[in-house]
């Protein structure tokens, strides 16, 4: 049986990551808008796997005898100035999921709960690699700075690598 200050935690992550969802598919729809298809078509990818992270975190809750809660979102900003701000909020964004994780995992050590901690190497090691990609567009898209060449050919990168991806799982 999960303990309650796990529980706890865990069901505060599962809202963070279908906030995630909500703010990448926010962003989406403005690329999609503004002339970005292929931002648009990864951050919508980029919105189901977050909706994949949250589904995950609610079929562990209901198999470790606890149950899963959803909670009152925050409204995403539906407006941007910018791809490049776009991709520094997701930055911001991904940082701060990422101390998220650390702080539960740390509550799990607190509780001697090495089940969960196992469980959430899967997220720690998955923070590593989508900080990782969004670094790299975030810098690509900080060296073009406002050419539109550059970020034409950028855009289309981002729809090659979204067709390229592996199946969200
Ligand atoms: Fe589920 Fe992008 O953190």
């Amino acid at each position: 049986m999960i303990k309650s200050a796990i529980e706890t935690a865990l069901n505060d992550q599962i809202m963070r990551e279908e906030h995630s969802s909500r703010i990448y598919l926010s962003m989406a729809i403005w690329c999609e808008v503004n002339g970005y298809p292929g931002a648009a078509a990864f951050l919508y990818r980029q919105a189901d796997e977050e909706r994949m992270h949250q589904l995950k975190l609610v079929h562990y809750i209901n198999d470790r005898g606890g149950k899963a809660m959803l909670k009152p979102l925050e409204l995403p900003n539906a407006d941007y100035n910018s791809l490049l701000e776009v991709f520094e909020e997701v930055m911001k964004h991904e940082q701060y999921i990422t101390a998220s994780i650390n702080d539960i995992y740390e509550i799990t050590l607190k509780e001697k709960d090495y089940t969960t901690g196992n469980f959430l190497q899967w997220y720690i090691n998955e923070q590593i690699e989508e900080e990782s990609t969004m670094s790299t567009i975030l810098d690509k898209i900080s060296l073009v700075g406002k050419d539109k060449a550059g970020m034409f050919h950028i855009d289309k990168e981002l729809d090659t690598m979204t067709a390229n991806a592996a199946p969200i799982a």
